[in-house]
């Protein structure tokens, strides 16, 4: 997984096989940053319309950061883990007046917002600006996990240490954001949890658990 050929490989896959989902559209980081914080604790299939109607409803940061909490909530209902919601309201306030050629692309800015950690640093600041910045997600552990046949458990601190060491060594020159995207789409549609089909994966040939056939065993059940 750390030669060139295998995130070649991997964005070919994607290219092909991708899901056609609505925050994947474009670049707009505002768009991009409302679809990862709902994704978080939310699965696809109940985000797109919740996603598709938050942004009709506030289509910039600027309708955001002009709304007030209550209304900002109710937009939210549905989605749960209102706490989100808050957090994406204060720190919309705080970037707008940052935001008239766009929302900055500096990780400085963002990692003071609140509700923006390292996950949502990373998968917003390499998906709107292709920033070299890691992602490791539910799906992501599991891709990582199988693919250096980590044994551990991969949610302990130690665990999460290797992981976003070895997220960010991996990453390719160029096409940050969508190799993250991809990383993320092979743990949803191919390195499944349960049966992974390993048959279809673009990188089976790089993946140490394959090698061994223990990628029933890895990873470790919580
Ligand atoms: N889960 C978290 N972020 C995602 C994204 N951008 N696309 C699909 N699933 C995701």
């Amino acid at each position: 997984p750390d030669a060139p050929e295998f995130a070649t490989a991997l964005l070919a896959w994607f290219d092909a096989h991708q899901r056609i989902l609505p925050w994947r559209d474009n670049r707009d980081a505002y768009r991009i940053w409302v679809s990862e914080v709902m994704l978080q604790q939310t699965q696809v299939k109940t985000v797109i319309p919740h996603f598709e109607r938050f942004l009709r409803r506030f289509p910039t940061i600027h309708d955001l950061s002009a709304a007030d909490e209550q209304t900002v909530l109710r937009e939210w209902e549905g989605l749960g883990y209102y706490r989100r919601a808050k957090h994406l309201h204060q720190a919309a306030k705080q970037l707008a007046p940052l935001s008239t050629n766009g929302l900055p692309s500096d990780p400085k800015t963002w990692e003071e917002l609140p509700g923006v950690g390292r996950y949502i640093l990373g998968a917003v600041l390499s998906q709107a600006f292709d920033l070299r910045l890691p992602i490791v997600e539910a799906n992501t552990i599991r891709v990582l996990s199988r693919l250096f046949a980590y044994r551990d458990d991969p949610r302990d601190t130690t665990g999460k240490k290797w992981l976003w060491q070895t997220a960010e060594r991996i990453l390719p020159t160029a096409r940050i954001g969508d190799f993250n995207q991809a990383l993320m789409e092979l743990g949803a549609l191919v390195c499944t949890p349960d049966a992974p089909a390993c048959s279809k994966c673009p990188v089976a040939s790089f993946c140490a658990a394959n090698h061994l056939g223990e990628q029933a065993s890895i990873p470790m059940a919580p």
